[in-house]
């Protein structure tokens, strides 16, 4: 039997599908009340380059539908087998990467070289925020496209974390820039202990699985496998539009930003690098 929710939710569901079909959809989306796939959908036919060459970094899968003619490289730290693995949630359809490479720094790939970066949910994985945002620039060519989404902090199951305010951003920059690799472990660990705390149980809540709280050693022991290769398992930053906005505004002159979309979710920031 179909839940009351369910019903809602399909109600809803069927309403805006009338709404968009009478040409409300962009009142919609400036309101944040598109879906997930139909606001990026939208935002990227508009705002990508037709024609263009770029990289999606953490695709997974669902990869950002693309305006006619544009190509994208899939960059994953990780390659298809190992990411069904790891995201058993994330069904079959899972996009081959063509690059393994760290997306937080792009180090192989040349400077001023891409036509867009996309990223979406991946951004709130990296220690420095900041220091990604400005590797991803210096890939794109003058006037290139930067397509990024943050999940609402408040939307997923990291509600209860304190939102990261712009200062963090700035620090971890500085501190990475300086390679204090023992203050950035400090500052990780309070991010790995929210996790433990709050958005881990929360995500195991959604799944319909169980969670027991590690204790003791068992603790210790995941920290420091988080702390580890595996520290962008977790969500280090959680934002909201305003603050997704104010990090963005961090770049400076280096780029104009376009827009900054909501839908029920997430936050979709659009920037131009600087000609
Ligand atoms: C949460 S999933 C995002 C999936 C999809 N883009 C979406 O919008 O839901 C994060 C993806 O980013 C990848 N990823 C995380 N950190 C990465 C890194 N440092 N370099 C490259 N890929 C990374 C993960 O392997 C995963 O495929």
């Amino acid at each position: 039997m179909r839940s009351e929710r369910s019903l809602t939710q399909q109600t809803w569901s069927a309403l805006r599908a009338t709404l968009i079909g009478c040409g409300l959809a962009e009142p919609l989306l400036r309101r944040g009340l598109l879906g997930l796939e139909e606001t990026r959908r939208r935002l990227a036919l508009r705002h990508l380059p037709a024609g263009g060459h770029g990289l999606e970094i953490g695709a997974l899968h669902c990869p950002l539908p693309l305006p006619s003619g544009a190509r994208a490289r899939y960059v994953d730290r990780h390659g298809a087998q190992e990411l069904r693995q790891l995201r058993a949630d994330a069904g079959a359809s899972i996009v081959v990467p063509d690059l393994l490479a760290d997306g937080f720094t792009l180090g192989c790939i040349a400077n001023a070289s891409q036509d867009f970066v996309v990223a979406n949910h991946v951004l709130e994985h990296a220690v420095d925020a900041l220091g990604t945002l400005e590797h991803w620039l210096r890939v794109l060519r003058p006037g290139g496209l930067l397509f990024v989404a943050v999940p609402i902090g408040e939307r997923c199951f990291d509600r209860g974390r304190a939102v990261t305010p712009p200062q963090h951003f700035l620090d971890d920059r500085r501190l990475t820039a300086a390679g204090d690799s023992a203050a950035m472990r400090e500052r990780n660990r309070t991010h790995v202990e929210e996790h433990l705390d709050i958005a881990a149980p929360a995500l195991a809540r959604e799944r319909g699985a169980s969670w027991t709280p590690l204790r003791d050693e068992a603790r210790e022991r995941e920290i420091a496998r988080l702390l580890g290769a595996d520290a962008s398992q977790i969500h280090h930053h959680v934002f909201t539009p305003e603050s997704f906005a104010a990090l963005l505004g961090l770049l400076g002159p280096a780029a104009r930003i376009e827009r900054v979309a909501c839908s029920s979710v997430e936050i979709v920031g659009i920037a131009r690098k600087a000609a």
